[in-house]
């Protein structure tokens, strides 16, 4: 197996759980099931066998079938993007050039490798998009650096091979788990600082209502017989709706947060095993 890393910088990216994560994999399980995979550092920590995973993001996910299908041609693009200094003007182009992609669903190798490139050049490798759907994050106005090492694009790809990839909502993708499968559910968080329209929706547009679908999912599961483990904020919300199962609170610093006193926080692991 060889090492790979996430190919973007991706909010809730799981880097320094990665650890504690893998250490409470179930010792057996048959199918792995990620529905929130974003950036993957889970995925390409442990890289588990028989997996599926799942993202509402289609351009995300876009990219993960891109580089299923041939990394290679993905990788060429991002070479030739490399070769093109980057300043503010440079990158709108490039942005301007993904989202005539989006608008038009172009779903392909040059949308995927654009993905790639525009994020190690966004502001804080935010993925954002308006209300038409299309990406609107600023420079970061760092102007050099190579957007990916090519190395890891080719692994990923080689790993990606026997991995089934969708991009549906959470509970529709996990219909297909069973009993002895494991499951690991990293959706958006839950806020730190509960504010008064949580309630409506959060900045991610992960609604109160859908962390509730969430912990339904999670029992029903548990019923099913499948292993189930969820990281989130460790507030009081996420502690009453998952009350009776196993919690591990952890100390964590956040990349992604404009708040700076958000940036160093509690997380929970949460397992039914
Ligand atoms: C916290 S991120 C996951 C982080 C990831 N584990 C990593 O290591 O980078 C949450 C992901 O959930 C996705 N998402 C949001 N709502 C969703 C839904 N209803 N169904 C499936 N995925 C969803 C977002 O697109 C985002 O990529």
């Amino acid at each position: 197996m060889s090492e790979i890393s996430p190919f973007v910088k991706w909010a809730g990216g799981k880097g320094q759980l990665l650890e504690e994560l893998i250490q409470r994999f179930p010792h057996e399980y048959n199918n792995y099931f990620e529905p929130f995979v974003g950036g993957g550092a889970l995925l390409f920590g442990a890289q588990p066998h028989n997996a599926f995973i799942n993202d509402i993001n289609q351009q995300l996910i876009n990219v993960y079938k891109q580089l299923q299908n041939d990394a290679k041609t993905v990788l060429d693009i991002i070479t030739n993007l490399d070769k093109e200094n980057c300043d503010k003007e440079v990158y709108l182009s490039k942005r301007t050039q993904f989202n005539e992609k989006i608008s038009n669903n172009i779903f392909d190798a040059e949308c995927a490798a654009l993905f790639i490139w525009i994020n190690k050049h966004a502001f804080n490798g935010l993925y954002r998009v308006n209300k038409q759907g299309l990406y609107n994050v600023p420079y970061n106005n760092k102007k050099g650096g190579r957007s990916c090492i090519p190395n890891n694009i080719l692994g990923i790809g080689e790993y990606l091979k026997n991995v089934s990839i969708s991009c549906l909502d959470f509970e529709e993708f996990c219909k297909n788990v069973q009993k002895g499968d494991f499951v690991y559910f990293d959706s958006p968080y839950v806020p730190v600082s509960t504010t008064a329209d949580f309630t409506s929706y959060t900045k991610e547009d992960f609604k109160l209502e859908d962390h509730q679908r969430l912990a339904n999912l999670f029992k029903n599961l548990d019923k099913k017989g499948a292993y189930v483990m969820l990281s989130n904020n460790d507030v009081e919300l996420v502690r009453d709706l998952y009350a009776g199962y196993s919690f591990t609170s952890l100390e964590v610093k956040r990349l992604i947060n404009r708040n700076a006193n958000d940036r160093v926080g509690k997380e929970v692991i949460i397992t039914n095993y």
